[in-house]
């Protein structure tokens, strides 16, 4: 029996590469940059499985040049919103995606950028290579407290839940939360509360994103919502770049509107060199990063090669996307 068609669209860890090298006739994307569109939809041709990551999109066009062999797209994130999932569905073909494995590594991430921010670290390290340190400053570089603030979560699913955990048990805070349904375990470990959107703008000293870009969610931190925020909270987005309008958060950070942000994602990815957001005293930015450690990386890996190999063999994934 001929090894089934593979394609891994960019270096991948080996700890899942070697299964697949061992098991199907794999080609991998060699380049830190993505193929083009045009290479992306030569490469997939025969292909009963792709290997995917965030950076691809991945719809009825490609599903078109791969031919009806495809049996699984596995993606090698937890997030699927470059994928066209009805169209995959449709045509009969697996999506996988690798939950549960990189939410400390992201919670950390968005709590990273939360205490940056809060002690102006970006712009202090700056003033010191400007010449800026001259001798110690009793008026100078004042930043924000954190102990006994209120964290505000968007979207209190595994990630949510490990931001607020280490919010609460580390920094005394108090915990608001949007969520399609009540959280129990929130409630009753972290004194959590659900709320309306508008109490949580309202109400919280930082806001924190953890929830999926999807149709409601695309554009929800717009000039409407800065506006209801309190003028010096700190807004953190660890989700998607497409959950804040960026012209938007350029502007509230300028005026005043609201105190300072922390991304780990921009719209677009990645932004122009002269996008205002990477050039705000107040806003400090991370490429993408949060699943950026070596263990959270290879575990998903082992996932999204699980699925892919289950996917081919008409198994049921590890961790299918319904
Ligand atoms: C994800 O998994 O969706 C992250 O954004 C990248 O690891």
């Amino acid at each position: 029996m001929t090894a089934p068609k593979v394609f891994v669209t960019r270096e991948y860890p080996e700890i899942g590469l070697n299964r697949l090298i061992q098991e199907c006739n794999t080609e991998i994307w060699p380049g830190p940059l993505p193929p083009s569109r045009e290479v992306l939809l030569e490469k997939v041709q025969g292909c009963a499985g792709i290997l995917t990551m965030l950076s691809d999109g991945i719809d009825a066009e490609l599903f078109n040049a791969a031919g009806d062999q495809l049996k699984v797209v596995s993606q090698y994130a937890v997030g699927v919103n470059n994928i066209d999932l009805a169209e995959a569905h449709k045509r009969g073909i697996s999506v996988g995606n690798t939950p549960g494995v990189l939410t400390d590594a992201t919670a950390d991430l968005a709590f990273a950028l939360l205490i940056t921010a809060a002690r102006r670290m970006i712009e202090v390290h700056q003033s010191i290579h400007e010449g800026g340190w001259k001798t110690w400053e009793p008026l100078r570089h004042i930043g924000w407290d954190l102990t006994g603030k209120t964290i505000g979560i968007v979207g209190m699913g595994r990630i949510g839940y490990a931001m607020a955990k280490r919010c609460h048990g580390g920094w005394d805070m108090n915990v608001l939360y949007t969520s399609r349904s009540e959280k129990p375990e929130a409630n009753q470990n972290l004194q959590a509360q659900k709320v309306s959107f508008d109490e949580l703008l309202a109400n919280s000293d930082f806001i924190s994103v953890h929830t999926d870009l999807n149709d409601k969610t695309a554009g929800l931190f717009n000039a409407d919502t800065f506006k209801k925020m309190k003028s010096d909270s700190i807004f953190i987005n660890t989700a998607r770049g497409g959950i804040h309008n960026q012209p938007d958060l350029v502007q509230a950070l300028t005026t005043g509107e609201i105190g300072a942000a922390g991304l780990d994602v921009t719209d677009p990815e990645p932004p122009e060199l002269s996008d205002k957001i990477l050039h705000l005293p107040n806003c400090i930015v991370a490429p993408h990063i949060g699943s950026a450690t070596t263990k959270t990386r290879d575990d998903m890996a082992e996932i999204a090669t699980d699925n892919l190999i289950n996917g081919m063999l008409g198994k049921p994934l590890r961790c299918e996307v319904k």
